[in-house]
Protein backbone atom coordinates (compact mmCIF):
# COMPACT_ATOMS: atom_id res chain seq x y z
CA UNK A 1 0.00 0.00 0.00
CA UNK A 2 1.78 3.47 -0.97
CA UNK A 3 0.20 6.95 0.10
CA UNK A 4 1.41 9.76 -1.63
CA UNK A 5 1.64 13.91 -0.29
CA UNK A 6 1.66 16.56 -2.52
CA UNK A 7 2.37 20.42 -1.09
CA UNK A 8 1.77 23.13 -3.15
CA UNK A 9 3.67 25.25 -0.68
CA UNK A 10 6.83 26.99 -2.55
CA UNK A 11 8.26 27.17 0.57
CA UNK A 12 11.01 24.94 1.64
CA UNK A 13 9.62 22.99 4.67
CA UNK A 14 6.89 24.89 5.46
CA UNK A 15 3.98 24.53 7.72
CA UNK A 16 2.09 22.24 4.67
CA UNK A 17 5.04 20.52 4.24
CA UNK A 18 4.84 19.27 7.91
CA UNK A 19 1.60 18.97 7.92
CA UNK A 20 1.02 17.14 4.89
CA UNK A 21 4.40 14.42 6.27
CA UNK A 22 2.99 14.25 9.80
CA UNK A 23 -0.64 12.99 7.70
CA UNK A 24 1.55 10.68 5.74
CA UNK A 25 3.72 9.45 8.70
CA UNK A 26 0.58 8.13 10.97
CA UNK A 27 -1.02 5.80 7.97
CA UNK A 28 1.74 2.81 8.65
CA UNK A 29 2.00 2.57 4.66
CA UNK A 30 4.22 3.10 2.52
CA UNK A 31 4.76 7.01 1.37
CA UNK A 32 6.05 9.17 -0.73
CA UNK A 33 6.55 12.77 -0.40
CA UNK A 34 6.40 15.65 -3.34
CA UNK A 35 6.41 18.98 -3.75
CA UNK A 36 4.50 20.57 -6.58
CA UNK A 37 7.30 23.63 -6.78
CA UNK A 38 9.48 20.88 -8.22
CA UNK A 39 7.29 20.19 -11.08
CA UNK A 40 6.06 21.75 -13.83
CA UNK A 41 2.40 21.66 -14.48
CA UNK A 42 0.20 23.79 -16.23
CA UNK A 43 -3.55 24.22 -15.51
CA UNK A 44 -6.05 22.04 -17.59
CA UNK A 45 -6.90 23.97 -20.83
CA UNK A 46 -9.84 22.52 -21.21
CA UNK A 47 -9.36 21.03 -24.85
CA UNK A 48 -10.84 17.46 -23.47
CA UNK A 49 -7.73 15.69 -25.81
CA UNK A 50 -7.83 13.29 -22.61
CA UNK A 51 -11.41 12.01 -23.38
CA UNK A 52 -10.31 8.53 -25.19
CA UNK A 53 -6.78 8.26 -24.23
CA UNK A 54 -6.76 9.33 -20.00
CA UNK A 55 -3.59 11.23 -20.45
CA UNK A 56 -3.08 14.88 -20.80
CA UNK A 57 -1.97 16.21 -23.81
CA UNK A 58 0.10 18.98 -22.41
CA UNK A 59 3.86 17.47 -22.02
CA UNK A 60 5.12 18.89 -18.74
CA UNK A 61 4.91 17.07 -15.30
CA UNK A 62 1.52 16.94 -14.91
CA UNK A 63 1.17 13.55 -16.87
CA UNK A 64 3.96 12.03 -14.27
CA UNK A 65 2.13 13.11 -11.26
CA UNK A 66 -1.38 11.91 -12.58
CA UNK A 67 0.25 8.58 -12.95
CA UNK A 68 1.65 8.93 -9.58
CA UNK A 69 -1.70 9.31 -8.02
CA UNK A 70 -3.06 6.49 -10.60
CA UNK A 71 -0.86 3.87 -9.06
CA UNK A 72 -1.22 5.42 -5.18
CA UNK A 73 -3.50 3.62 -3.09
CA UNK A 74 -4.34 6.77 -0.99
CA UNK A 75 -3.58 11.10 -1.59
CA UNK A 76 -3.00 13.77 1.04
CA UNK A 77 -3.01 17.15 -0.35
CA UNK A 78 -1.78 20.15 0.76
CA UNK A 79 -2.14 23.77 -0.39
CA UNK A 80 -2.65 27.52 1.30
CA UNK A 81 -5.05 30.16 0.59
CA UNK A 82 -3.19 33.50 -1.14
CA UNK A 83 -6.19 35.40 -1.56
CA UNK A 84 -8.33 33.41 0.88
CA UNK A 85 -8.74 30.31 -1.55
CA UNK A 86 -6.48 26.97 -2.76
CA UNK A 87 -3.46 28.15 -4.65
CA UNK A 88 -2.74 28.09 -7.96
CA UNK A 89 -0.11 25.74 -8.46
CA UNK A 90 -2.56 22.98 -5.62
CA UNK A 91 -5.72 24.08 -8.25
CA UNK A 92 -3.63 23.22 -11.36
CA UNK A 93 -2.54 19.84 -9.99
CA UNK A 94 -6.03 18.64 -9.36
CA UNK A 95 -7.07 19.91 -12.69
CA UNK A 96 -4.68 17.54 -14.33
CA UNK A 97 -6.08 14.49 -12.45
CA UNK A 98 -8.77 14.86 -14.63
CA UNK A 99 -8.14 12.73 -17.21
CA UNK A 100 -8.18 9.60 -15.09
CA UNK A 101 -11.88 10.30 -14.80
CA UNK A 102 -13.30 9.28 -18.40
CA UNK A 103 -14.89 5.76 -18.26
CA UNK A 104 -12.76 3.97 -15.85
CA UNK A 105 -13.25 6.56 -12.99
CA UNK A 106 -9.35 5.37 -11.84
CA UNK A 107 -9.92 7.86 -8.48
CA UNK A 108 -13.25 6.36 -7.17
CA UNK A 109 -12.99 5.83 -3.87
CA UNK A 110 -9.43 6.02 -3.16
CA UNK A 111 -9.24 8.09 -0.35
CA UNK A 112 -7.73 11.75 -0.08
CA UNK A 113 -7.30 14.03 3.32
CA UNK A 114 -6.93 17.76 2.70
CA UNK A 115 -3.84 19.72 4.75
CA UNK A 116 -4.77 23.69 4.74
CA UNK A 117 -2.40 26.40 5.69
CA UNK A 118 -3.82 29.93 6.02
CA UNK A 119 -2.13 33.33 7.01
CA UNK A 120 -6.06 34.90 8.26
CA UNK A 121 -7.25 32.01 11.59
CA UNK A 122 -10.68 30.82 11.58
CA UNK A 123 -13.39 32.98 12.92
CA UNK A 124 -11.43 36.20 12.57
CA UNK A 125 -14.83 38.92 11.86
CA UNK A 126 -14.89 40.58 8.33
CA UNK A 127 -12.28 38.78 6.99
CA UNK A 128 -12.90 35.59 4.54
CA UNK A 129 -13.04 32.08 5.36
CA UNK A 130 -9.76 31.03 4.13
CA UNK A 131 -9.45 27.57 5.47
CA UNK A 132 -13.35 26.60 5.19
CA UNK A 133 -12.45 28.02 1.12
CA UNK A 134 -9.35 26.15 0.68
CA UNK A 135 -10.20 22.69 2.45
CA UNK A 136 -14.00 23.23 0.10
CA UNK A 137 -11.98 22.97 -3.10
CA UNK A 138 -10.00 20.08 -2.12
CA UNK A 139 -13.69 18.21 -0.84
CA UNK A 140 -15.58 19.00 -4.16
CA UNK A 141 -12.71 18.12 -5.73
CA UNK A 142 -12.55 14.52 -4.23
CA UNK A 143 -17.10 14.89 -4.53
CA UNK A 144 -16.95 15.05 -8.32
CA UNK A 145 -14.27 12.41 -8.85
CA UNK A 146 -16.09 9.96 -6.08
CA UNK A 147 -12.97 9.69 -3.80
CA UNK A 148 -13.22 8.75 -0.09
CA UNK A 149 -12.64 12.39 1.07
CA UNK A 150 -11.81 11.08 4.85
CA UNK A 151 -11.27 14.91 5.84
CA UNK A 152 -8.74 17.97 6.54
CA UNK A 153 -7.06 19.67 8.89
CA UNK A 154 -6.52 23.77 9.17
CA UNK A 155 -2.89 25.09 10.09
CA UNK A 156 -2.75 28.42 11.13
CA UNK A 157 0.47 29.92 9.20
CA UNK A 158 1.85 33.15 8.98
CA UNK A 159 0.32 36.42 7.07
CA UNK A 160 3.56 37.12 4.53
CA UNK A 161 3.15 41.55 6.50
CA UNK A 162 5.55 39.61 9.46
CA UNK A 163 8.70 39.24 7.18
CA UNK A 164 8.29 42.85 5.25
CA UNK A 165 9.84 45.19 7.85
CA UNK A 166 7.32 47.88 6.85
CA UNK A 167 4.08 47.07 7.87
CA UNK A 168 3.30 49.69 10.46
CA UNK A 169 3.60 52.47 7.29
CA UNK A 170 2.21 49.98 4.89
CA UNK A 171 -1.52 51.33 3.32
CA UNK A 172 -2.77 47.32 3.71
CA UNK A 173 -0.82 45.47 6.44
CA UNK A 174 -2.06 42.66 6.79
CA UNK A 175 -1.09 42.35 10.54
CA UNK A 176 -3.21 45.00 11.65
CA UNK A 177 -5.95 43.66 9.15
CA UNK A 178 -6.11 40.60 10.55
CA UNK A 179 -4.88 40.89 14.12
CA UNK A 180 -6.61 44.13 14.71
CA UNK A 181 -5.14 47.73 15.36
CA UNK A 182 -2.12 47.91 17.02
CA UNK A 183 -0.99 44.65 16.14
CA UNK A 184 3.02 43.99 15.76
CA UNK A 185 5.01 40.94 14.70
CA UNK A 186 5.77 40.74 17.69
CA UNK A 187 2.43 40.48 19.33
CA UNK A 188 1.34 38.03 16.79
CA UNK A 189 4.24 35.78 16.77
CA UNK A 190 5.43 32.99 14.16
CA UNK A 191 2.68 30.14 13.86
CA UNK A 192 4.34 26.72 13.58
CA UNK A 193 2.18 23.34 12.75
CA UNK A 194 3.68 21.73 15.89
CA UNK A 195 2.87 24.31 18.23
CA UNK A 196 -0.81 23.92 17.38
CA UNK A 197 -2.43 20.76 19.01
CA UNK A 198 -5.71 20.63 17.20
CA UNK A 199 -3.96 20.82 13.91
CA UNK A 200 -1.02 18.48 15.04
CA UNK A 201 -3.82 15.63 16.23
CA UNK A 202 -6.15 16.41 13.69
CA UNK A 203 -2.77 15.19 11.10
CA UNK A 204 -2.21 12.07 13.08
CA UNK A 205 -5.90 10.89 12.84
CA UNK A 206 -6.59 11.80 9.43
CA UNK A 207 -3.44 9.35 8.54
CA UNK A 208 -4.57 6.99 11.14
CA UNK A 209 -8.08 6.91 8.99
CA UNK A 210 -6.07 6.45 5.59
CA UNK A 211 -4.06 4.00 7.44
CA UNK A 212 -7.52 2.36 9.02
CA UNK A 213 -9.07 1.86 5.42
CA UNK A 214 -6.03 0.52 3.34
CA UNK A 215 -5.81 -2.50 6.00
CA UNK A 216 -9.44 -2.79 5.69
CA UNK A 217 -9.25 -3.34 1.55
CA UNK A 218 -6.12 -5.04 2.02
CA UNK A 219 -7.91 -8.09 4.04
CA UNK A 220 -10.61 -7.91 1.99
CA UNK A 221 -8.32 -8.59 -1.30
CA UNK A 222 -6.67 -11.62 0.90
C1 LIG B 1 0.41 36.41 -2.31
C2 LIG B 1 -0.12 35.86 -1.02
C3 LIG B 1 -1.41 36.21 -0.61
C4 LIG B 1 -1.94 35.67 0.55
N1 LIG B 1 -3.25 35.93 0.87
C5 LIG B 1 -3.80 35.25 1.91
C6 LIG B 1 -5.20 35.36 2.20
O1 LIG B 1 -5.92 36.10 1.53
N2 LIG B 1 -5.72 34.63 3.20
C7 LIG B 1 -4.96 33.77 3.96
O2 LIG B 1 -5.48 33.08 4.84
N3 LIG B 1 -3.62 33.67 3.72
C8 LIG B 1 -3.05 34.38 2.74
N4 LIG B 1 -1.72 34.25 2.48
C9 LIG B 1 -0.89 33.61 3.50
C10 LIG B 1 -0.64 32.15 3.32
O3 LIG B 1 -1.81 31.39 3.35
C11 LIG B 1 0.28 31.80 4.47
O4 LIG B 1 1.52 32.47 4.26
C12 LIG B 1 0.52 30.37 4.70
O5 LIG B 1 1.13 30.28 5.98
C13 LIG B 1 1.47 29.72 3.70
O6 LIG B 1 1.63 28.36 4.03
P1 LIG B 1 3.08 27.76 4.32
O7 LIG B 1 3.56 28.43 5.58
O8 LIG B 1 2.85 26.31 4.47
O9 LIG B 1 3.94 28.07 3.12
C14 LIG B 1 -1.16 34.80 1.35
C15 LIG B 1 0.15 34.47 0.94
C16 LIG B 1 0.66 34.98 -0.23
C17 LIG B 1 2.07 34.60 -0.64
Amino acid sequence: MKVIGISGSPINNSNTDRGVTAVLEATGAETEFIKLIDYTVAPCKGCLGCLKTNRCVIKDDGIELAQKVKDADALVVGGFTPYSTLDSRTKAFLERLYPLRHKYGFLVGKPVASVITTGVPEGVEGMPPAGEMGAKAIQFFAMEEGMNYVGHVVIEGNVPCIKCGHHKECAVDGIEMIYGPGATVESVGIHSFEDQEAAFLGASDLGQKIGSVLNAEGSDKG
